[in-house]
């Protein structure tokens, strides 16, 4: 099966660029797929509504210093969805690497935010998803996947 019919048929819409602010997030549902969405140096971040700590959600998070803090303990991610630091302080750089939000491909185009629900770590690599996605937009209608704001 050719790439581009295996993943192209699959953006969803997820909201409007207005809804992230740059002090929150949003958090929004695709299906049963919950998700939350912020900027981080310019750029667009969209993970799995999921914290690597204890699994809270990111309702009613903010955004400091560029990066996503969890209401729950305080543990914060940055543009890779990396941890950053926590409650406690600064981990060992091994484990600070297993702390990893689940992020999906996304997209912004025309103020509205475009996500593959199909984690990043199995989708093609990132260079590749600038060229699915344009592709995608000049061959096909957006098909708009309905939302439930949570
Ligand atoms: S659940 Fe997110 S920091 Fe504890």
């Amino acid at each position: 099966m050719h790439l581009h019919h295996a993943v192209a048929d699959h953006w969803a819409f997820l909201g409007h660029d207005g809804e992230i602010s740059s002090t929150a997030p949003l958090v929004r549902a695709i299906g049963s797929l919950v998700l939350v969405a912020f900027r981080s140096h310019g750029r667009l971040v969209v993970a799995k509504d999921d914290c690597p700590h204890q699994g809270a959600s990111f309702a009613g998070s903010r955004i400091v210093d560029e990066c996503l803090v969890c209401p729950f303990h305080g543990w914060t991610f940055d543009q890779e969805g990396c941890y950053v630091q926590g409650f406690r302080g600064n981990m060992p750089e091994p484990v600070r690497q297993t702390l990893r939000l689940e992020r999906y491909p996304a997209r912004s185009r025309d103020g509205r935010i475009w996500v593959m629900p199909t984690p990043t770590s199995k989708f093609p690599p990132d260079t590749l998803i600038p060229a699915i996605f344009s592709w995608y937009a000049a061959a096909c209608q957006w098909r708009v996947s309905i939302t439930v704001a949570i």
